[in-house]
């Protein structure tokens, strides 16, 4: 037999689960609550799928945002990143604390967290590496539990950053 010529990378992440809402800090209650309103601006008229993001920066401002659909699909962008870069645009020298997402589907009851697309997480990471400091990911669902990552390493192990170029 010939003898192995790899080893493994074992890549742990952490996730905090919370059973609901309720348990959560208050103020994090309250972003989620802000991703939860702005969901009624969903422009989603082909996935029926709604998203509403919430983010917190260091000044205490708290930037929302929703999925904006488009008949060309992929013109279309995430909630996520419609609320960073409006966060990037508007004040560029404030760094993002948090990020709080929530969903609506007009088709199926979605009953775990919402989980960032990939390239949702590449732009989150994007603006921790330029911070140098974590931002935090509140994800839900409709209902059921809740998600919070401490930063976006948790959910892009190995990502792709300035450090290569
Ligand atoms: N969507 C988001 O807004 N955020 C995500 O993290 C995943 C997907 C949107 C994009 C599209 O409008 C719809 O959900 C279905 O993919």
């Amino acid at each position: 037999m010939s003898k192995q010529k790899f080893t493994n990378l074992n890549i742990v992440t952490e996730i905090e689960v919370y059973d609901s809402s309720k348990h959560l800090a208050e103020k994090d209650q309250q972003l989620l609550l802000e991703s939860k309103k702005i969901l009624k601006n969903a422009y989603a008229p082909y996935s029926n799928f709604q998203v509403g993001a919430a983010v917190l920066l260091e000044n205490g401002e708290i930037i929302t945002g929703s999925n904006q659909e488009n008949a060309a699909y992929p013109s279309g962008l995430c909630a996520e990143r419609v609320a960073i870069f409006y966060a990037g645009a508007q004040f560029p020298k404030v760094d993002i604390k948090t990020i709080a997402i929530s969903v609506k589907s007009k088709n199926v009851v979605i009953s775990e967290p919402l989980s960032p697309c990939g390239s949702c997480r590449q732009a989150i990471a994007e603006y921790e590496n330029k911070s140098g400091k974590p931002i935090r990911i509140i994800m839900s669902g409709e209902k059921g539990k809740i998600y919070i990552a401490k930063s976006i390493e948790s959910l892009l192990p190995l990502m792709f950053s300035k450090k290569y170029l």
